[in-house]
Protein backbone atom coordinates (compact mmCIF):
# COMPACT_ATOMS: atom_id res chain seq x y z
CA UNK A 1 0.00 0.00 0.00
CA UNK A 2 1.08 3.20 -0.69
CA UNK A 3 1.55 4.75 3.03
CA UNK A 4 -1.01 7.77 3.26
CA UNK A 5 0.48 11.21 4.23
CA UNK A 6 -0.19 12.23 7.68
CA UNK A 7 -1.93 15.54 7.20
CA UNK A 8 -2.76 16.59 10.98
CA UNK A 9 0.89 17.67 11.58
CA UNK A 10 0.93 20.28 9.64
CA UNK A 11 -0.41 23.21 8.93
CA UNK A 12 -2.65 22.78 6.27
CA UNK A 13 -5.86 24.21 5.75
CA UNK A 14 -8.04 21.12 4.55
CA UNK A 15 -9.77 22.99 1.64
CA UNK A 16 -11.59 21.18 -0.80
CA UNK A 17 -8.97 19.94 -2.71
CA UNK A 18 -6.40 19.06 -0.18
CA UNK A 19 -9.31 16.43 1.05
CA UNK A 20 -10.14 15.47 -2.52
CA UNK A 21 -6.14 14.93 -2.43
CA UNK A 22 -6.73 12.37 0.51
CA UNK A 23 -8.73 10.58 -1.05
CA UNK A 24 -7.35 10.51 -4.37
CA UNK A 25 -4.43 8.76 -2.38
CA UNK A 26 -6.41 6.66 -0.78
CA UNK A 27 -7.95 5.73 -4.20
CA UNK A 28 -4.04 5.06 -5.40
CA UNK A 29 -3.24 3.42 -3.15
CA UNK A 30 -5.66 0.73 -3.82
CA UNK A 31 -5.52 0.71 -7.84
CA UNK A 32 -1.68 1.17 -8.22
CA UNK A 33 0.22 -2.39 -7.46
CA UNK A 34 2.94 -1.15 -10.12
CA UNK A 35 4.02 1.87 -7.72
CA UNK A 36 3.11 0.25 -4.49
CA UNK A 37 6.04 -0.49 -1.94
CA UNK A 38 6.64 0.13 1.67
CA UNK A 39 7.70 3.28 3.17
CA UNK A 40 11.21 3.89 4.26
CA UNK A 41 13.07 5.72 7.06
CA UNK A 42 15.75 6.26 3.97
CA UNK A 43 13.36 8.81 2.17
CA UNK A 44 13.19 12.45 2.89
CA UNK A 45 12.37 16.01 1.90
CA UNK A 46 14.68 19.13 2.27
CA UNK A 47 14.36 22.50 1.29
CA UNK A 48 16.92 24.78 -0.09
CA UNK A 49 16.67 28.75 -1.56
CA UNK A 50 16.43 28.60 -5.49
CA UNK A 51 16.95 32.48 -5.91
CA UNK A 52 14.44 35.43 -5.46
CA UNK A 53 11.88 36.76 -7.93
CA UNK A 54 12.37 40.27 -8.59
CA UNK A 55 10.61 42.17 -5.94
CA UNK A 56 12.70 39.86 -3.29
CA UNK A 57 10.52 37.02 -2.57
CA UNK A 58 12.29 34.12 -1.71
CA UNK A 59 11.69 30.67 -4.27
CA UNK A 60 12.28 27.56 -2.44
CA UNK A 61 13.25 24.40 -3.61
CA UNK A 62 12.27 20.73 -2.08
CA UNK A 63 13.69 18.13 -3.14
CA UNK A 64 12.82 14.28 -2.64
CA UNK A 65 15.06 11.64 -1.72
CA UNK A 66 14.22 8.45 -1.72
CA UNK A 67 15.92 5.15 -0.38
CA UNK A 68 17.75 4.35 -3.47
CA UNK A 69 19.10 7.73 -3.49
CA UNK A 70 16.85 8.69 -6.78
CA UNK A 71 15.20 11.92 -6.06
CA UNK A 72 13.91 15.15 -7.97
CA UNK A 73 13.41 19.01 -6.56
CA UNK A 74 10.45 21.11 -7.06
CA UNK A 75 10.37 24.45 -6.49
CA UNK A 76 7.33 26.70 -5.40
CA UNK A 77 7.47 28.85 -8.39
CA UNK A 78 5.38 27.39 -11.29
CA UNK A 79 5.22 23.90 -8.78
CA UNK A 80 8.35 23.29 -11.46
CA UNK A 81 10.29 19.86 -11.15
CA UNK A 82 13.55 21.60 -11.66
CA UNK A 83 15.82 18.25 -11.36
CA UNK A 84 14.90 14.44 -11.44
CA UNK A 85 18.09 12.08 -10.83
CA UNK A 86 17.55 8.76 -11.65
CA UNK A 87 20.09 5.92 -12.01
CA UNK A 88 21.23 3.96 -14.84
CA UNK A 89 21.78 -0.05 -15.34
CA UNK A 90 25.17 0.62 -13.40
CA UNK A 91 23.66 2.45 -10.98
CA UNK A 92 25.06 6.18 -11.53
CA UNK A 93 22.45 8.59 -11.47
CA UNK A 94 22.25 11.48 -13.79
CA UNK A 95 19.49 14.20 -14.07
CA UNK A 96 17.11 13.09 -17.11
CA UNK A 97 15.15 16.50 -17.27
CA UNK A 98 15.73 19.69 -18.98
CA UNK A 99 15.75 23.29 -17.22
CA UNK A 100 17.99 25.81 -15.67
CA UNK A 101 20.66 26.87 -13.45
CA UNK A 102 19.11 29.92 -12.24
CA UNK A 103 15.37 31.73 -11.11
CA UNK A 104 15.96 34.02 -13.90
CA UNK A 105 16.19 31.81 -16.36
CA UNK A 106 12.81 30.03 -15.01
CA UNK A 107 11.55 33.47 -15.24
CA UNK A 108 11.13 33.72 -18.86
CA UNK A 109 11.16 29.61 -19.80
CA UNK A 110 9.76 29.60 -23.07
CA UNK A 111 9.90 26.18 -23.35
CA UNK A 112 7.93 25.52 -19.90
CA UNK A 113 10.63 23.42 -18.60
CA UNK A 114 9.13 20.88 -15.80
CA UNK A 115 6.11 23.59 -15.14
CA UNK A 116 3.33 23.11 -14.20
CA UNK A 117 0.30 24.04 -16.88
CA UNK A 118 -2.70 25.61 -16.46
CA UNK A 119 -5.29 26.47 -15.98
CA UNK A 120 -5.42 25.18 -19.75
CA UNK A 121 -2.31 23.13 -21.11
CA UNK A 122 -1.83 23.07 -24.93
CA UNK A 123 -3.57 25.62 -26.91
CA UNK A 124 -7.69 27.13 -26.95
CA UNK A 125 -7.91 28.30 -30.94
CA UNK A 126 -8.47 32.07 -31.37
CA UNK A 127 -8.30 32.52 -27.32
CA UNK A 128 -11.83 32.38 -27.16
CA UNK A 129 -14.54 29.24 -25.84
CA UNK A 130 -18.04 29.30 -24.90
CA UNK A 131 -19.42 27.66 -22.19
CA UNK A 132 -23.19 27.96 -20.90
CA UNK A 133 -23.64 30.98 -23.72
CA UNK A 134 -21.05 33.19 -22.43
CA UNK A 135 -18.27 33.86 -24.92
CA UNK A 136 -14.91 33.41 -22.83
CA UNK A 137 -11.47 35.66 -23.74
CA UNK A 138 -7.92 34.47 -23.33
CA UNK A 139 -4.82 36.45 -23.46
CA UNK A 140 -3.30 35.18 -27.36
CA UNK A 141 0.31 34.05 -26.89
CA UNK A 142 1.39 32.16 -29.72
CA UNK A 143 0.56 33.38 -33.02
CA UNK A 144 -2.95 33.85 -32.72
CA UNK A 145 -3.94 31.15 -29.97
CA UNK A 146 -3.99 30.86 -26.28
CA UNK A 147 -1.22 28.58 -25.31
CA UNK A 148 -0.83 27.11 -21.45
CA UNK A 149 -3.12 29.18 -19.45
CA UNK A 150 -2.05 32.70 -21.51
CA UNK A 151 0.60 35.41 -20.51
CA UNK A 152 0.77 34.56 -16.72
CA UNK A 153 -0.45 30.73 -16.81
CA UNK A 154 0.06 28.83 -13.56
CA UNK A 155 4.14 27.92 -14.28
CA UNK A 156 4.42 31.96 -14.01
CA UNK A 157 2.80 31.67 -10.11
CA UNK A 158 4.21 31.58 -6.74
CA UNK A 159 2.16 28.27 -5.35
CA UNK A 160 2.43 27.62 -1.89
CA UNK A 161 4.34 24.40 -0.08
CA UNK A 162 3.17 22.26 2.36
CA UNK A 163 5.49 19.48 3.23
CA UNK A 164 3.07 16.06 3.47
CA UNK A 165 5.55 13.28 4.48
CA UNK A 166 8.96 12.60 4.92
CA UNK A 167 8.16 8.59 4.26
CA UNK A 168 7.25 8.47 1.53
CA UNK A 169 8.94 12.16 0.43
CA UNK A 170 5.64 14.36 -0.39
CA UNK A 171 5.43 18.15 -1.09
CA UNK A 172 1.84 19.40 -2.19
CA UNK A 173 1.56 22.79 -3.68
CA UNK A 174 -1.47 24.85 -3.48
CA UNK A 175 -2.66 27.86 -5.69
CA UNK A 176 -5.94 30.10 -5.32
CA UNK A 177 -6.24 31.38 -8.90
CA UNK A 178 -9.09 34.00 -8.79
CA UNK A 179 -12.04 34.76 -10.88
CA UNK A 180 -11.23 36.32 -14.51
CA UNK A 181 -7.43 34.94 -13.83
CA UNK A 182 -6.29 35.34 -17.46
CA UNK A 183 -9.63 35.50 -18.94
CA UNK A 184 -10.94 32.31 -17.41
CA UNK A 185 -14.02 32.20 -15.32
CA UNK A 186 -14.35 31.01 -11.70
CA UNK A 187 -12.33 31.07 -8.46
CA UNK A 188 -10.01 28.10 -9.23
CA UNK A 189 -8.16 25.98 -6.22
CA UNK A 190 -5.78 23.67 -7.07
CA UNK A 191 -3.46 21.70 -5.55
CA UNK A 192 -0.86 19.65 -7.12
CA UNK A 193 1.04 16.94 -5.00
CA UNK A 194 4.46 15.29 -5.56
CA UNK A 195 5.24 12.25 -4.20
CA UNK A 196 8.35 9.94 -4.68
CA UNK A 197 8.74 6.38 -3.70
CA UNK A 198 11.24 4.25 -3.02
CA UNK A 199 10.35 2.43 -6.23
CA UNK A 200 11.95 5.26 -8.18
CA UNK A 201 8.14 6.30 -8.97
CA UNK A 202 7.33 9.78 -8.93
CA UNK A 203 3.13 9.87 -8.72
CA UNK A 204 1.97 13.13 -9.45
CA UNK A 205 -2.24 14.04 -8.41
CA UNK A 206 -3.41 16.86 -9.26
CA UNK A 207 -6.94 18.65 -7.33
CA UNK A 208 -9.15 20.98 -8.02
CA UNK A 209 -12.30 22.82 -7.14
CA UNK A 210 -14.04 26.04 -8.56
CA UNK A 211 -16.91 28.58 -7.26
CA UNK A 212 -18.26 29.17 -11.09
CA UNK A 213 -18.27 26.94 -14.48
CA UNK A 214 -15.07 27.21 -15.80
CA UNK A 215 -12.42 24.70 -18.40
CA UNK A 216 -9.41 23.48 -16.46
CA UNK A 217 -6.24 21.41 -18.56
CA UNK A 218 -3.49 20.60 -15.91
CA UNK A 219 -0.19 18.71 -16.82
CA UNK A 220 2.98 18.71 -16.07
CA UNK A 221 5.61 19.72 -18.93
CA UNK A 222 9.08 17.71 -17.99
CA UNK A 223 11.30 17.46 -20.89
CA UNK A 224 13.03 14.08 -20.78
CA UNK A 225 16.33 12.89 -22.12
CA UNK A 226 16.75 9.11 -20.35
CA UNK A 227 20.68 9.32 -21.53
CA UNK A 228 20.66 12.39 -18.92
CA UNK A 229 19.52 16.61 -19.75
CA UNK A 230 21.76 18.06 -22.42
CA UNK A 231 23.38 14.39 -23.43
CA UNK A 232 21.98 15.26 -27.41
CA UNK A 233 18.97 14.26 -29.16
CA UNK A 234 16.32 11.45 -28.18
CA UNK A 235 15.90 10.44 -31.49
CA UNK A 236 17.17 6.78 -30.52
CA UNK A 237 14.93 6.77 -27.61
CA UNK A 238 12.29 3.69 -28.14
CA UNK A 239 8.96 4.71 -27.32
CA UNK A 240 5.43 3.52 -26.96
CA UNK A 241 2.20 4.86 -27.02
CA UNK A 242 -1.08 2.99 -26.25
CA UNK A 243 -2.89 4.79 -28.78
CA UNK A 244 -4.76 3.78 -32.18
CA UNK A 245 -5.82 7.17 -32.51
CA UNK A 246 -4.96 11.27 -32.47
CA UNK A 247 -6.41 14.21 -33.33
CA UNK A 248 -4.25 15.77 -36.36
CA UNK A 249 -4.10 19.85 -36.46
CA UNK A 250 -3.94 22.32 -38.98
CA UNK A 251 -1.02 24.44 -39.31
CA UNK A 252 -1.27 26.53 -36.02
CA UNK A 253 -1.22 23.39 -34.00
CA UNK A 254 -5.46 23.53 -33.28
CA UNK A 255 -7.34 20.06 -33.82
CA UNK A 256 -9.35 19.82 -36.46
CA UNK A 257 -11.29 17.92 -34.68
CA UNK A 258 -10.89 14.33 -36.18
CA UNK A 259 -10.15 11.63 -34.19
CA UNK A 260 -7.80 9.97 -36.88
CA UNK A 261 -6.49 6.41 -37.17
CA UNK A 262 -2.98 6.49 -36.96
CA UNK A 263 -2.38 2.82 -37.53
CA UNK A 264 0.83 2.35 -39.95
CA UNK A 265 1.26 6.43 -40.39
CA UNK A 266 4.52 7.81 -38.65
CA UNK A 267 2.21 8.74 -35.66
CA UNK A 268 1.96 4.92 -34.70
CA UNK A 269 3.81 3.72 -31.60
CA UNK A 270 1.60 0.74 -30.86
CA UNK A 271 5.25 -1.02 -30.99
CA UNK A 272 8.23 0.38 -29.64
CA UNK A 273 9.55 2.45 -32.37
CA UNK A 274 12.77 4.70 -32.46
CA UNK A 275 11.49 8.18 -31.79
CA UNK A 276 13.85 9.41 -35.32
CA UNK A 277 12.19 6.68 -37.54
CA UNK A 278 9.88 8.22 -39.02
CA UNK A 279 10.08 12.12 -37.65
CA UNK A 280 11.04 13.52 -40.87
CA UNK A 281 7.46 12.38 -42.01
CA UNK A 282 5.19 13.87 -39.75
CA UNK A 283 5.30 17.04 -41.28
CA UNK A 284 4.70 20.58 -39.08
CA UNK A 285 6.71 23.31 -39.29
CA UNK A 286 9.49 22.57 -37.22
CA UNK A 287 8.89 18.70 -37.94
CA UNK A 288 8.40 16.50 -35.19
CA UNK A 289 6.34 14.98 -32.84
CA UNK A 290 3.52 17.33 -31.03
CA UNK A 291 0.27 15.81 -31.15
CA UNK A 292 -1.96 14.72 -28.67
CA UNK A 293 -2.81 11.21 -28.76
CA UNK A 294 -6.28 9.75 -27.63
CA UNK A 295 -5.34 6.97 -25.11
CA UNK A 296 -6.58 3.57 -25.79
CA UNK A 297 -8.53 3.59 -22.58
CA UNK A 298 -9.68 7.10 -23.39
CA UNK A 299 -13.70 6.37 -22.94
CA UNK A 300 -12.78 5.72 -19.16
CA UNK A 301 -11.49 7.32 -16.55
CA UNK A 302 -9.32 4.45 -15.65
CA UNK A 303 -6.14 4.91 -14.23
CA UNK A 304 -3.56 2.80 -17.12
CA UNK A 305 -0.17 2.61 -18.84
CA UNK A 306 0.19 5.39 -21.57
CA UNK A 307 3.32 5.21 -22.83
CA UNK A 308 7.02 3.79 -22.44
CA UNK A 309 10.14 4.92 -23.24
CA UNK A 310 13.47 2.98 -23.28
CA UNK A 311 17.41 4.32 -23.88
CA UNK A 312 19.38 1.86 -24.90
CA UNK A 313 22.42 3.12 -23.71
CA UNK A 314 21.93 3.98 -20.27
CA UNK A 315 19.12 1.51 -20.12
CA UNK A 316 16.88 3.65 -18.32
CA UNK A 317 12.91 2.77 -18.99
CA UNK A 318 10.32 5.18 -18.40
CA UNK A 319 6.73 4.12 -17.98
CA UNK A 320 3.69 6.64 -17.98
CA UNK A 321 0.71 5.74 -15.66
CA UNK A 322 -2.75 8.05 -16.42
CA UNK A 323 -6.29 8.88 -16.01
CA UNK A 324 -6.29 11.53 -18.38
CA UNK A 325 -7.99 10.84 -21.89
CA UNK A 326 -4.70 12.11 -23.99
CA UNK A 327 -1.27 12.89 -23.91
CA UNK A 328 0.65 15.31 -25.77
CA UNK A 329 3.43 13.76 -27.60
CA UNK A 330 6.40 16.48 -27.79
CA UNK A 331 9.50 15.81 -29.29
CA UNK A 332 11.41 19.28 -27.57
CA UNK A 333 10.59 20.83 -31.84
CA UNK A 334 10.91 23.99 -30.55
CA UNK A 335 14.08 23.90 -28.84
CA UNK A 336 17.48 24.92 -31.25
CA UNK A 337 20.50 25.31 -28.91
CA UNK A 338 19.12 27.21 -25.33
CA UNK A 339 21.44 26.96 -22.83
CA UNK A 340 20.41 24.92 -19.98
CA UNK A 341 21.84 23.36 -16.70
CA UNK A 342 25.57 23.32 -16.83
CA UNK A 343 25.62 25.48 -19.26
CA UNK A 344 24.91 22.40 -21.88
CA UNK A 345 23.12 23.46 -24.91
CA UNK A 346 19.83 21.56 -25.80
CA UNK A 347 18.97 21.11 -29.02
CA UNK A 348 16.52 20.43 -31.34
CA UNK A 349 14.81 16.82 -30.61
CA UNK A 350 17.18 17.56 -27.33
CA UNK A 351 13.99 15.99 -24.85
CA UNK A 352 10.84 14.31 -25.27
CA UNK A 353 7.75 15.34 -23.41
CA UNK A 354 4.39 13.06 -22.47
CA UNK A 355 2.05 15.14 -21.25
CA UNK A 356 -0.87 13.75 -19.77
CA UNK A 357 -4.08 16.00 -20.60
CA UNK A 358 -7.89 16.16 -22.20
CA UNK A 359 -7.55 16.68 -25.74
CA UNK A 360 -6.05 20.53 -26.86
CA UNK A 361 -8.59 22.77 -27.54
CA UNK A 362 -11.31 20.40 -26.15
CA UNK A 363 -13.75 23.60 -24.65
CA UNK A 364 -14.36 24.16 -28.71
CA UNK A 365 -14.67 20.22 -29.48
CA UNK A 366 -18.23 19.20 -29.01
CA UNK A 367 -16.76 15.58 -29.48
CA UNK A 368 -13.71 15.55 -27.12
CA UNK A 369 -13.89 14.77 -23.74
CA UNK A 370 -15.24 17.59 -21.67
CA UNK A 371 -12.75 20.07 -19.14
CA UNK A 372 -15.96 21.84 -17.99
CA UNK A 373 -15.50 22.01 -14.06
CA UNK A 374 -18.57 22.89 -12.56
CA UNK A 375 -18.95 24.12 -8.07
CA UNK A 376 -19.64 21.27 -6.14
CA UNK A 377 -17.76 19.09 -8.45
CA UNK A 378 -13.71 18.37 -7.66
CA UNK A 379 -11.76 17.36 -10.25
CA UNK A 380 -8.91 14.76 -9.43
CA UNK A 381 -6.18 13.04 -11.56
CA UNK A 382 -3.07 11.11 -10.72
CA UNK A 383 -0.01 10.36 -13.04
CA UNK A 384 3.08 8.35 -12.39
CA UNK A 385 6.05 8.74 -14.26
CA UNK A 386 7.76 5.04 -12.71
CA UNK A 387 11.79 4.76 -13.82
CA UNK A 388 13.44 0.97 -14.17
CA UNK A 389 16.28 0.17 -16.11
CA UNK A 390 16.80 -2.97 -18.76
C1 LIG B 1 3.61 22.10 -25.81
C2 LIG B 1 3.11 22.38 -27.16
C3 LIG B 1 4.23 22.72 -28.08
C4 LIG B 1 5.06 23.85 -27.51
C5 LIG B 1 5.52 23.50 -26.12
C6 LIG B 1 6.20 24.64 -25.45
O1 LIG B 1 4.17 20.88 -25.74
O2 LIG B 1 2.36 21.30 -27.69
O3 LIG B 1 3.72 23.10 -29.33
O4 LIG B 1 4.29 25.02 -27.49
O5 LIG B 1 4.43 23.15 -25.34
O6 LIG B 1 7.28 25.10 -26.19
Amino acid sequence: MVPLPIMGKHPINLSIPMKSLLTTLSILALMLPQVQGASSPGSNVTTSVFGKLPLGAPVTLYTLTNKRGASVSIMDYGATVVNLRMPDRRGKLDDVVLGFDTLASYISNKPYFGATVGRYANRIAKGRFTLDGKVYHLPINNGENSLHGGKVGFNKKMWTAHIVSQHPAAVAFSLASPNGDQGYPGTLKTTVTYILNDQNALIILYGASTDRPTVLNLTNHSYFNLAGAGNGQVLNHRVKINAFYYTPTDAHLIPTGEIRSLIGTPFDFRKFTPIGAAIQQTGGNPIGYDHNYVLAKAGSKRFALAAEVYEPTSGRFLKVFTDQPGVQFYTANFLNGIPGKGGKKYPQYGAFCLETQHFPDSPNHQNFPSTVLRPGEIFRSATVYKFGVR
